[in-house]
């Protein structure tokens, strides 16, 4: 594993690469990409065999067969996070945007409140608005330099049109990890509003070490009945081109409707993302993960330092992801400034934390899952881009 080879994505049809000139502005010739969440590396060799071993059976055609895909999953949470899961609890969407957008569909109806933590990942609010219910942002609050939800304030805006919460855990952008007592008391809430809770524990790998990530159903087994937890190989292992997610519903009723909802969108899995998660979650994919963990463990030091160069940057201490968070209001300078040395002087094209919801308006988010020349080559022109500030 070489987290340092440099794999040119350019005209592969990669998002985050040929769709940056669009969102930025910047073109892949000269411009760093570092927004949408997926990584530059190459892929772990298991999963270039198990791609191989496609290849040579020479066959695509209709597909099943997601049993054995299943039970390597319900491996993995128990080897790498603890949490027992019943393989006969899962079924496979294409993704997880998708499991959301069906979650919705399924079980709330038009007109009905989400509660989502903002600043969050941006596809929360647009699945919601999507499929025609409405936000119900609680906005996250800065202790100590990291995110805290502010359940009291949550509880006590409730209105009574709430029917679902749906986290992030860890939480995008910053990465942080939600304790066993703060999903308890997530739980807590559910059941004293008897909301649907919607896990999404997709980012639940690319942990730090000293940083201990706890599954919603761990930290809360008594909120089973009204639980969906939901994963994917993709953000660890990089194979979101493969669309395939992994819903976790232990109640038979709620996992009765959610499959017929598959049926009525012929949703089956995908043959690529089923081959792939399979070996992904296997001995010789947690060694890689191992090896990138601290891999972007070093790129987010490395980022974070040099960002804390700059005077009036601040970048939020980050517990996983390789989702840095970095807030610009000390500045001084409106957004569009911001934005035009980001991209016009630096050449480098983060997310907009505007996008996240509330609270997110101040804030870029740099995705530092590429080769370390690269994050230093970025922090370098943004250190330039930003060198009259005192
Ligand atoms: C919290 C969260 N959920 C889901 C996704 C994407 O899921 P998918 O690519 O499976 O639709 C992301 C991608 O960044 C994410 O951050």
């Amino acid at each position: 594993m070489n987290f340092d080879e440099i794999i040119d994505r350019r005209g592969t049809g990669s998002s985050k690469w040929d769709r940056m000139h669009a969102y930025g502005g910047v073109s892949p010739d000269d411009g760093i990409p570092m927004w949408v969440a997926d990584m530059d590396f190459r892929a772990a060799d298991v999963l270039q065999e198990a791609m191989q071993d496609l290849i040579e059976r020479g066959n695509y055609g209709y597909f099943a067969g997601d049993e054995d895909m299943n039970a390597a999953v319900a491996w993995w949470m128990h080897e790498r996070h603890g949490w027992t899961v019943d393989p006969d609890h899962m079924s496979s969407t294409a993704g997880l945007g998708h499991a959301i957008a069906l979650i919705l569909e399924t079980y709330t109806d038009p007109g009905d409140e989400v509660i989502i933590f903002t600043p969050v990942y941006h596809e929360f609010t647009h699945k919601i608005k999507l499929t025609k219910r409405v936000v119900h942002e609680a906005p996250l609050i800065i202790e100590n330099g990291v995110y805290h939800m502010n359940l009291d304030a949550l509880e006590a805006g409730l209105t009574g049109k709430e029917r679902m919460m749906l986290i992030s855990s860890p939480h995008n952008p910053a990465g942080r990890i939600w304790t066993p007592d703060e999903l308890r008391h997530l739980a807590d809430i559910c059941a004293r509003h008897d909301l649907i809770m919607v896990a999404d524990e997709i980012h639940h790998d690319l942990v730090y070490p000293g940083q201990t990530f706890t599954s919603f159903l761990k930290a809360a087994p008594e909120a089973a009945d009204r639980t969906f937890v939901l994963t994917a190989a993709s953000k660890t292992f990089n194979t979101a081109g493969a669309r395939l997610g992994t819903v976790t519903i232990p109640n038979p009723e709620l996992r009765k409707r959610f499959r017929q909802a598959l049926l009525e969108h012929q949703t089956q899995p995908n043959l690529m993302g089923v081959a792939l998660t399979r070996a992904a979650y296997s001995p010789g994919g947690a060694d890689w993960v191992d090896g990138l963990v601290a891999y972007i463990e070093g790129n987010h030091r490395l980022f974070l330092d040099g960002i804390a160069q700059i005077p009036a940057l601040k970048g939020m201490p980050m517990q996983s992801t390789y989702l840095a968070w970095v807030d610009f209001a000390a500045t001084g300078m409106e957004m569009t400034e911001v934005l035009r040395r980001v991209h016009e002087d630096a050449r480098v094209v983060p997310s907009v934390g505007a996008h996240f919801g509330s609270g997110g308006e101040t804030f870029l988010r740099f995705n530092i899952g590429t080769p370390r020349a690269r994050v230093a080559e970025a922090v370098e022109r943004l250190q330039s881009a930003f060198a009259d500030l005192q």
